[in-house]
């Protein structure tokens, strides 16, 4: 039987979820990652805990939710994927699609790289070795080996591609019916565990209470990129998926449920990791950013009573929530390849399945082999990460921003939303759209590049 998503057939019939839960739950796993577990809960430490998480809360609210319903009824209503999409309003806008289509081009490569590290730390754990795993120098000796990073990474990518390979039905909904709700309840278990540790509840505190004397403007700009980031926009992912929602569905419920449930798991993760650092290690080894999860987290594992066991379910979760985002990044990959130069689904997994797994190599030879390689003064990893969120991203999501508010009109999107749902963001959406948010956005991206600069 012809596969349905071959490219001959792709015209006729599209790939769709088959409802609005599998749509849900599918957004819902790109956009819950590694951006929640170990990326949300170092920034909230750092700025300040309480006024971080108010802040990024008015954030989802407004901007991100005007993004989300944007870019998903941008899907919707051309039935394409990002480069098809913009084609879809004038062949000269294909060269907008082209460029978001580099943005998970560049991220899905390192994402898996981070995804196979997790791995690594589930099975340390998972086979009793939650004391190697707390020592100190672990983790740097465990990145800069030659070969291994690269078989864990291996592992993690090739999975991703697999369930891409699959197709939407029998791959991602599948894997996503399973692997979300088993995130659910691995991260409820382990939130309450290290909620009972003795000493946690400062943390609560500190992590509950706005301190209105923290806020600052760079604050506000670390929430806004942190959320961009979590929700995964501008970065070809919701079109794609929002091109697979069938006509039916509510788009502006679904897309709430969607910002709903990652905000929750970011909520979450920081209500879990916070004040277990602050119960165990005190409250100055919050600031250890990025190496939060790596490294300070094994730290607190190990003094508490089943290190093994918690730490297996946590490094067991965030492989569920890095898989659902790595493959739903590689997905939108493959659905422009198909879309827009008319490959089949399994040409295109294996053509930009080798890329990415040349540009994982790279990545993780950043930090052993090839260590003597810096771009603008990034390791390879930090570079890739650096281009994509840092600098495309803004620019991709400015653009979008005002090629909708001014090209499609909102109007059109007004059309697409009111089909199926009440749009009671409707009263703030086109001021959002069409002014505040590239602004807003304009000052992440000017930020971000002189922070590099300096930095
Ligand atoms: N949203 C994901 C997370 O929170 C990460 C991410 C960023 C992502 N951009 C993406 C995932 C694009 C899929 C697609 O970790």
């Amino acid at each position: 039987m012809a596969n349905p998503t071959d490219s001959k057939s792709a015209k006729i019939t599209r790939p769709k979820f088959t409802g609005g839960l599998a749509f849900v739950l599918a957004a819902a796993g790109s956009a819950v990652g590694l951006g929640n577990i170990w990326r949300f809960p170092y920034l909230a430490a750092q700025y300040g805990g309480g006024i971080f998480l108010l802040t990024y809360i008015i954030l989802v609210i407004t901007l991100g939710l005007t993004f989300s319903l944007t870019e998903n009824a941008l899907g919707r209503m051309t039935g394409k994927s990002a480069i098809g999409a913009f084609e879809s309003f004038g062949k000269k806008y294909k060269w907008i699609g082209l460029f978001i289509f580099l943005i998970p081009v560049i991220i899905f490569p390192y994402y898996s790289l981070i995804g196979g590290w997790v791995t690594k730390y589930f099975v340390t754990y998972a086979t009793g070795g939650s004391s190697i795993a707390a020592q100190e120098d672990f983790f740097s000796s465990f990145i800069s080996s030659p070969l291994e990073p690269m078989f864990w990474g291996l592992l993690f990518i090739l999975f991703c591609i697999f369930v891409v390979w699959k197709g939407v039905e029998s791959g991602i909904e599948r894997a996503n019916k399973v692997m979300m709700p088993a995130l659910f309840v691995l991260l409820i278990i382990v939130t309450i565990y290290a909620l009972t540790l003795p000493g946690a509840m400062e943390g609560v505190k500190y992590y509950f209470v706005p301190d209105f004397s923290k806020f600052s403007f760079e604050m506000v700009l670390a929430a806004m990129g942190q959320m961009f980031y979590s929700l995964s926009l501008a970065m070809a992912i919701l079109i794609t998926y929002g091109s697979y929602l069938p006509k039916s569905e509510d788009l502006e419920s679904s897309v709430l449920k969607v910002n709903l449930m990652d905000t929750c798991v970011a909520f979450l993760a920081g209500l879990m990791i916070i004040p277990a650092v602050f119960a165990v290690l005190g409250p100055e080894n919050l600031n250890s950013g990025p190496g939060l999860m790596f490294v300070t987290l094994p730290g607190v594992f190990a003094s508490t009573p089943l290190p093994g066991l918690m730490g297996a379910f946590f490094f067991l979760l965030v492989i569920f929530a890095a898989a659902t985002s790595g493959i739903s990044l590689f997905e939108s990959i493959v659905s422009i390849c198909t879309d827009t130069f008319g490959w089949t689904r399994n040409k295109a997994c294996l053509i930009m399945g080798i890329i990415a797994i040349v540009m994982m190599a790279a990545s993780s030879g950043g930090y052993g082999l090839l260590d003597f390689v810096t771009i603008l003064g990034f390791q390879i990893l930090d570079f890739f990460d650096f281009i994509s969120n840092s600098v495309m991203m803004p620019i991709a999501a400015i653009i979008t921003c005002l090629f909708v508010g001014f090209v499609v009109g909102t109007k059109a999107i007004d059309k697409e939303i009111s089909q199926t749902s009440k749009f009671v963001t409707k009263p703030f959406y086109n001021v959002m759209l069409k002014f505040i948010a590239p602004v807003l956005v304009a000052l992440i991206l000017i930020s971000n590049i002189v922070s590099a600069l300096a930095g």
